[in-house]
């Protein structure tokens, strides 16, 4: 999706049979310095997963544009219906950064840093979730199949269903059910575990994640058995379960990569780092369940031992900001750039860095350009939903080359099973295998990444997508390709 000034569509545009709800829309509203408005496209997998799958069903998708008080009319930007939902700064300070982004992400994400409970945050959350309901119920055909995503819209399924029996709705949570033990803590658990039950389906990326949500909603909601696994039954309504592990565009950017402007910018890439033996590459939402610290020690430590020469090897490091009012966000900032900071000093020379280090987001094809210039990717994140970092990776190795190195806690490693897997809260085993996976054989390598991209290129988004939507019931967009 392209950045361009803001354009607003017509606001009479007809109801929707297909609705994707989002905390956010998949373009983000920019206040430039002048005053002026542009539209670019919003960070994370979520987007990236969403956009592509929603462009080939021509639905209507409801968010927020991504600035506190915008006051946006409904637009169609290439083809899609956007309808807008606005947030106070005081919501998007309660609602986003409090009780999404500082209770919900890292309690979901194994308690990596501390959630933070506040009862003004749930209230925010409760009612923002109810402004939702309306918009959706507002732009929904009678009937219409609706699919919700993620954490930030958790009572949506129950608010809607109040409003709107008549439709379908799915829901599908875009990181990873924690234990039942830390979902505990929730003082707002049972809401929360009915506002989801509101919908048809549920969906999850790992069977781990079911299991989890079925015994609270069993223990929490007093939900019953239901005729099989993968069902449960509330107020004699079936509510189905399962896990979708979600994916990527592959064909597209494998195509991409293909591309020569893609393949000459990716030697440029190479020249500009000073042609070095290897890459060692990391991309990341700047977030600090992505273990950008732990690889950034395990590579200062092969330095340190002489295993790695600053001569030959460099670390890139790509990290698009992001909550950066959020405090956890704020301290992590700071230490990584200490980190990068601290490594170069020992190790860079003038005009040769060790880490190089970008705070900012790149284009679709420079992104795919360093995918193809690096020798070794690093994911390492502490827990991750799925990753889609990892199997953009892959996709973009149509040359068999580069190796990736994985976290175990990513839900990607479920699938890549032939990626280097690390434990990231270890540092030697990380440091070990980076290593491993600078120095694997050429043959050893290709065989790998044959395996990982038969897995990435046949379990694409479409795939994802038309798998839950068909648990959902929705009936096949006219025209759609079969496997
Ligand atoms: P999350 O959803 O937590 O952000 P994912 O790895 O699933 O993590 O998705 C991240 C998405 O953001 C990917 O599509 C990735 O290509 C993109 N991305 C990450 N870092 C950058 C960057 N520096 N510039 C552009 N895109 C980025
Ligand atoms: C992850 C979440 C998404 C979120 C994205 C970007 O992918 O699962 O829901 O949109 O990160 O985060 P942000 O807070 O900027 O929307």
């Amino acid at each position: 999706m392209r950045g361009g000034p803001v354009t607003a569509g017509s606001t009479d545009s007809p109801k929707a049979e297909f609705v994707v709800v989002a905390n956010r829309l998949p373009v983000d509203l920019e206040k430039l310095p002048d005053g002026s408005e542009r539209w670019k496209r919003s960070p994370g997998g979520l987007v990236t997963a969403l956009e592509p799958m929603l462009r080939s069903r021509e639905g209507a998708w409801v968010g927020w544009p991504g600035l506190a008080d915008a006051d946006v009319q409904p637009l169609v930007e290439d083809g899609l219906q956007l309808h807008p939902v606005r947030l106070s700064a005081q919501e998007v300070e309660e609602y986003y950064e409090g009780f999404s982004n500082g209770t919900l992400w890292p309690l979901y994400h194994d308690v990596v840093a501390p959630p933070a409970f506040h009862r003004h945050w749930w209230q925010a959350y409760v009612r923002v979730n109810q402004r939702f309901a309306e918009a959706t119920a507002e732009v929904a055909a009678e009937g219409a199949t609706i699919w919700i995503q993620d954490y930030q819209l958790q009572l949506l399924p129950a608010a809607l269903r109040a409003l709107r029996p008549d439709l379908r709705i799915g829901f599908f949570l875009h990181i990873p059910f924690p234990p039942t033990e830390l979902f505990m803590q929730l003082p707002w658990r049972r809401e929360i575990v009915q506002g989801l039950l509101g919908a048809d389906l549920v969906g999850f990326h790992t069977p781990g994640g079911v299991r989890n949500f079925r015994w609270l909603a069993t223990r929490l909601a007093g939900a019953g058995a239901g005729s099989n696994r993968n069902e449960i039954t509330v107020d004699g309504r079936p509510v189905r379960i399962g896990a979708f592990p979600i994916s990527i565009d592959s064909a597209a950017l494998d195509q991409l990569s293909r591309s020569d402007a893609v393949r000459k910018r990716a030697a440029e890439v190479r020249a500009d780092l000073g042609n070095p033996d290897k890459i060692v590459l990391g991309v990341d939402r700047l977030d600090y369940t992505k273990g950008i610290d732990v690889r950034l020690l395990a590579f200062h430590e092969l330095l340190e031992e002489g295993r790695v020469s600053a001569d030959d090897t460099v670390m890139v490091q790509l990290a698009t900001p992001s909550r950066e009012r959020v405090e956890h966000y704020q301290k992590m900032r700071n230490d990584i750039e200490q980190s990068v900071g601290r490594i170069n000093g020992e190790f860079a020379r003038v005009g040769h860095p060790a880490v190089h280090y970008l705070h900012q987001s790149l284009p679709r094809d420079e992104l795919a350009a360093f995918f193809l210039a690096a020798d070794v990717m690093l994911v390492t994140p502490l827990r991750d939903g799925m990753n889609l970092v990892a199997k953009e990776y892959v996709a973009c190795r149509h040359d068999l080359g580069g190796a990736l190195v994985l976290s175990e806690f990513a839900g990607a490693a479920g699938e890549l099973t032939q990626a280097f897997l690390v434990n990231p809260h270890d540092t030697d085993g990380v440091k070990n295998t980076l290593y491993e996976a600078l120095t694997i054989s050429p043959e050893e390598g290709r065989k790998r990444m044959r395996a990982l991209r038969r897995q990435v290129m046949t379990n694409d988004v479409d795939r994802w997508a038309r798998s839950f939507l068909g648990a959902l019931g929705m009936p096949e967009p006219v025209g759609a390709d079969r496997d």
